[in-house]
């Protein structure tokens, strides 16, 4: 080795502990916060070691974009990933590596395309119509709300429709369960990828019992719903030029590639489902807590959708969602504080030198990507929440301002597909509640915890409404 690079082993650590090295410091609820907590310690790239097991862990964002940018070729997911959701039953965009991710990442890269999307606005009109519809009910009778769990019911709708054109409507119905049982799904991926030893293998706690019936009914679901999509693409030449959801774009290319099977179509709609939910709905619950606190922030908001839509409730084109600047620099700012996805993990699929640092083939990188995000060399006042940053000109005082230190996405070949669909549904629900609707936090917002179960969510995030 070059003695002018370091190696894992030159890099400081945290104080840990022996023999189990940084096992129970990390085993917490919160793990982005313990790595936070270590980066303030000691720096933004560090080693840890679990059990004797090294891991390098870096903040540092240039290390970070150069790690993303060489996939697929020098870094993969972090091979558990792919691991647990093998077994899961799941292979899909998300987990797959290699020539297998390159297929379904055009698969999915295409059917999310700005055209496709645009072709989703009745749906998410429609969505956004029943959540107003619900908040209208909420407001008239006082009730408080949860924000998270409500905004897991927008964003469950919207994308069962465009995953498989299936209506769950959990905004009008209470008691789905497709929700239920996806909500025990998402913590369970992230305990067993960072879970020492895989116990589940050999004894079954009520919540892994609890998980097999939960993939097992969404695997279920899934499977009728492409039997029916199945035999409505037989005889309709219309829908196989021009499929109408995610699953049928699916399965016509499946007619034309007999080596996609059933299990990875279904692996990519169960993906979507896992990709596209709790991120989109963390991220409109976490702009809503800022909102909530910026009356100057949320009036704006209201004034611009008053602008844009006129008389009606909501956006009633894409046109007018494309519109609302303002809104959309509220979204950016929301996910630059508060990223649902903090921590992205990565492995060297070969000997890899970046900068001055030696990297080993098989290390596991965690990326701690909100450090850049909220680091006042790139970002002026970087803990405060003001959406003028990014808006051109917006906001004289904040000279410096860096939108390539933004990873909410993620980066590089694997950056997420999903981003267009995203930022339009945090628009059009985000307008649709400021325009509509007075919000006032019912706690103090010191009480709204960060929780981190694979995505970052705000717990204990409840609102009172008013009408306008
Ligand atoms: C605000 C909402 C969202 C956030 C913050 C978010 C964030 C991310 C991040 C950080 C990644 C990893 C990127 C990387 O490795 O470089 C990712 C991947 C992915 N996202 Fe999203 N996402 C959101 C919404 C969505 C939606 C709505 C969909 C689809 C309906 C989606 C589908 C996917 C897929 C399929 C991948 C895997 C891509 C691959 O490995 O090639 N995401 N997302």
């Amino acid at each position: 080795m070059d003695t002018s690079q370091r190696n894992i082993n030159d890099l400081p650590s945290p104080k840990g502990q022996p023999i189990v090295g940084h096992l129970l410091q990390f085993n917490s609820e919160a793990k982005h916060t313990v790595l936070e907590n270590w980066v303030k310690e000691v720096g933004d790239v560090f080693r840890i070691n679990m059990l004797g097991k090294p891991f390098l862990v870096s903040a540092n964002p240039d290390i970070n974009l150069e790690i993303l940018k060489s996939r697929p070729d020098k870094f993969q997911r972090f091979f558990k990933i792919n691991e647990i959701l093998t077994e899961m039953g799941v292979v899909g965009v998300f987990n797959a590596e290699g020539e297998q991710w390159k297929q379904h990442r055009e698969l999915t890269a295409e059917a999310l395309n700005v055209k496709n999307v645009r072709s989703f606005f009745s749906t998410l009109q429609m969505m956004t119509e029943r959540l107003y519809g619900r908040w209208c009910a909420f407001a008239k009778a006082k009730k408080e709300i949860d924000v998270q769990k409500e905004m897991v019911r927008y964003t469950v709708d919207i994308t069962t429709s465009i995953a498989f054109g299936y209506d769950v409507n959990t905004l009008e119905k209470e008691g789905d369960v497709i929700q239920d049982h996806m909500e025990k799904i998402f913590p369970m991926i992230n305990s067993r990828i960072t879970a020492p030893i895989p116990i589940w293998r050999l004894i079954k706690s009520k919540k892994d019992k609890e998980l097999d019936v939960a993939l097992k009914a969404i695997e279920d679901l899934v499977h009728q719903f492409i039997e029916e999509a199945k035999a409505r693409l037989h005889d309709n030449s219309e829908l196989q030029e021009n499929p109408t959801n995610f699953l049928e774009a699916l399965l016509v290319e499946q007619k034309k590639n007999p080596d996609f099977t059933d299990q990875e179509v279904f692996g990519n709609v169960f993906t979507i489902l896992l990709a596209g939910e709790d991120t989109t709905s963390n991220s409109i619950s976490w702009t809503l807590f800022y909102l909530a606190q910026h009356p100057e922030v949320y009036q704006k908001v209201r004034e611009e959708a008053q602008q844009v839509f006129g008389s009606t409730r909501c956006a009633t084109s894409h046109e007018q969602v494309a519109e609302l600047k303002y809104t959309e620099a509220v979204c950016m700012e929301a996910m630059r504080l508060k990223p649902v996805t903090p921590n992205l993990y990565m492995q060297a699929k070969e000997d890899v030198v970046i900068q001055d640092l030696a990297i080993p083939k098989g290390t596991t990188i965690m990326m701690q990507n909100k450090v850049g995000q909220t680091d006042e060399a790139h970002f002026t006042d970087a803990d405060q929440f003001i959406p003028e940053r990014w808006i051109a000109n917006g906001c004289p005082h904040h000279t410096a301002h860096s939108p390539q230190m933004m990873r909410a996405f993620g980066a590089g070949p694997r950056f997420c597909p999903g981003r267009n669909l995203a930022i339009q549904e945090m628009k059009m629900a985000i307008s649709m509640i400021c325009k509509n609707f007075d919000l006032e936090l019912a706690v103090k917002p010191e009480e709204v915890k960060e929780i981190f179960t694979f995505t970052m969510f705000p717990e204990g995030l409840v609102v009172k409404l008013g009408g306008v």
